[in-house]
Parts: C-alpha cells; sequence; structure tokens
C-alpha cells in the first residue's frame, strides 16, 4: 500500500554530503570518533546502529545543530556547521518525536516555517502546504490538532512539514520508532517513494534492519562513535563481522540471557 500521489513532483537540486573525519567529543567523552563517508546526491543511505552510538549526534552534525570538535561535514560545497549554510541549502530534519506544536493544527504546523521565513506569500504557501498534504493522503487532516492524531499520522504529518520548504537533502530520525509493523512499512515506503519523484538525497537513522535493508541504496553501520562498515544491503545480508551479525540478528537464548552477562540484577 502506498499512501503517495506521485502524480505532482517537487521540484529541486539534489546535494552530496561529505563527512571528513569528524570527531565531537562532550567535556572529555568522546562521542564521533575519526568519523568519514558519503551520501551520493539522490541516494538514500541509511546509518545503522545500537543505541548510545553516535547516530543522532552524527545526524545533528549535518543538520548544523551541532559544532565538530575537529573535521566536518559538507554539504555540496558549504559547511554544515555555517549558519549561512541553511539559507543556502533546503534541509529538513524529520525528528524521532515528530516535534509538532501542539497548540497548532496539521495547517499551521507545516505553514510555520514557510511563514516565519517568507517563503512566498499566503496564497503561496497554502499551495505549498496544500501539496504537502497530500502527498502524504493528508488532505483530510488539515484542521485537526496533533492531539487527535494516530502514532502514524503524526510521522506522516511531520514528514509533510518537512516537504513544505521543498527539501533537497531529507535527514530521518530513527522514522519507524514505535510504530507497529504495518505503519512502519507505510513509512518506509513513503521514504522510498519520495526519493522516486523528487531530487532529494535522503538520511535516515535507524535500527530498524527491515528499513535499511529493504529500501537503502547504501547502509553505514555506526558502534561506540565510530564507523564499523559502509555497504550495499546485500553485503550486510552475507556481514561475517560477528559484532555486526549480532546486531543485526541477535540470537535469543533465555538459557544464557545478556542481562544476566552484563551486571548483576539488584531488583
Ligand atoms: N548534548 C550532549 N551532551 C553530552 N553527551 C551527549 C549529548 N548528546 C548526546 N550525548 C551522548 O552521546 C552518545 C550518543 O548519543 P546519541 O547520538 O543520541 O545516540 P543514538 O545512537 O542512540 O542516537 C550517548 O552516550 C549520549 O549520552
Ligand atoms: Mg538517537
Amino acid at each position: 500500500m502506498s499512501t503517495l500521489d506521485t502524480t505532482n513532483p517537487i521540484p529541486g537540486k539534489t546535494v552530496r554530503v561529505t563527512v571528513s573525519n569528524l570527531n565531537k567529543s562532550y567535556g572529555n567523552v568522546a562521542v564521533l570518533r575519526d568519523i568519514s563517508f558519503e551520501v551520493r546526491p539522490g541516494e538514500i543511505f541509511c546509518l545503522m546502529g545500537p543505541s548510545g552510538s553516535g547516530k543522532t549526534v552524527l545526524l545533528k552534525h549535518i543538520a548544523g545543530l551541532e559544532k565538530p570538535t575537529s573535521g566536518g561535514v559538507r554539504i555540496g560545497e558549504y559547511d554544515a556547521a555555517d549558519p549561512e549554510t541553511r539559507a543556502k541549502v533546503h534541509l529538513a530534519v524529520v525528528f524521532q518525536a515528530g516535534a509538532l506544536f501542539n497548540s497548532l493544527s496539521v495547517y499551521d504546523n507545516l505553514a510555520l516555517y514557510p511563514r516565519e521565513h517568507r517563503l512566498g506569500d499566503e496564497k503561496g504557501i497554502r499551495e505549498r502546504v496544500k501539496r504537502a498534504l497530500s502527498i502524504l493522503s493528508l488532505e483530510k487532516a488539515a484542521n485537526r490538532m496533533p492531539s487527535e492524531l494516530s502514532g502514524g499520522m503524526k510521522k506522516r504529518v511531520a514528514i509533510a512539514r518537512a516537504l513544505v520548504i521543498e527539501p533537497q537533502l531529507l535527514l530521518y530520525d530513527e522514522p519507524t520508532a514505535e510504530l507497529d509493523p504495518i505503519l512502519s512499512a507505510t513509512i518506509i515506503e513513503i521514504i522510498a517513494t519520495l526519493r522516486e519523484y523528487t531530487t532529494v538525497t535522503s538520511f535516515v537513522v535507524t535500527h530498524d534492519r527491515a528499513l535499511a535493508l529493504s529500501i537503502a541504496d547504501r547502509v553505514a553501520i555506526i558502534m561506540d562513535g565510530r564507523i564499523r562498515a559502509v555497504g550495499v544491503p546485500d553485503d550486510f545480508k552475507h556481514a561475517t563481522d560477528p559484532d555486526i551479525t549480532n546486531f543485526l540478528n541477535p540470537v535469543i537464548d533465555p538459557k544464557n540471557p545478556r542481562f544476566k552477562q552484563l551486571e548483576t540484577n539488584h531488583e
């Protein structure tokens, strides 16, 4: 099932993301360690890794929301950490929790950024918002408040809000977290299908193996702040590195449970 109306493509110029020797420490804790990789123009690039491995911190560096300790990120020819870059590249982030304003209707949530940044007059903004809503089959939700939406709809609204700026680069943080398998599949189809009719470059942070291996052009695995592998999905279906196979296909063994190996249970 696809919820996309693909008859009305969004124009745009796609971009390359280049991460070079990126290091980030908070105090003396190193969170990102010498990270280098490239996201090619128009590609869907999935970053997978365990909780706490540095995925969100890395995404924030690409979005220009965090400053590197050393090294850096370029979006096309621009430095992601330069505040001017956000004015030059159409970049949108779909955050894990959706980050919708609860006091604003769906329509006003979508119109907020274009209004604040004067991306057109009210009529032009209405057209952008309507188009984004229609792409995600959300026309009927325009006047609803976020509290009246299901979890899956909130995610779709968050993606629609990103589309309003006609993005060249879309960054998703755990887009399928907390969704049931059918809703996850819907969101995965949306991410894949958007790319087919826009020229957007997509960077998807996830620990959803199905998402990464089904729609990514390439996948990177981050562990403990380091990139452990970059490849096409097939490479990971036949991975031999025990850390990677254990992450992608953890053995479930109640006779030898992990939590008892980690520490004594004091509860
Ligand atoms: N602002 C911050 N200050 C200090 N430590 C942080 C900050 N943001 C993230 N961290 C730490 O960086 C590590 C990676 O976090 P994060 O990127 O959120 O992991 P995840 O891979 O689950 O998205 C974690 O240990 C986290 O506690
Ligand atoms: Mg995270």
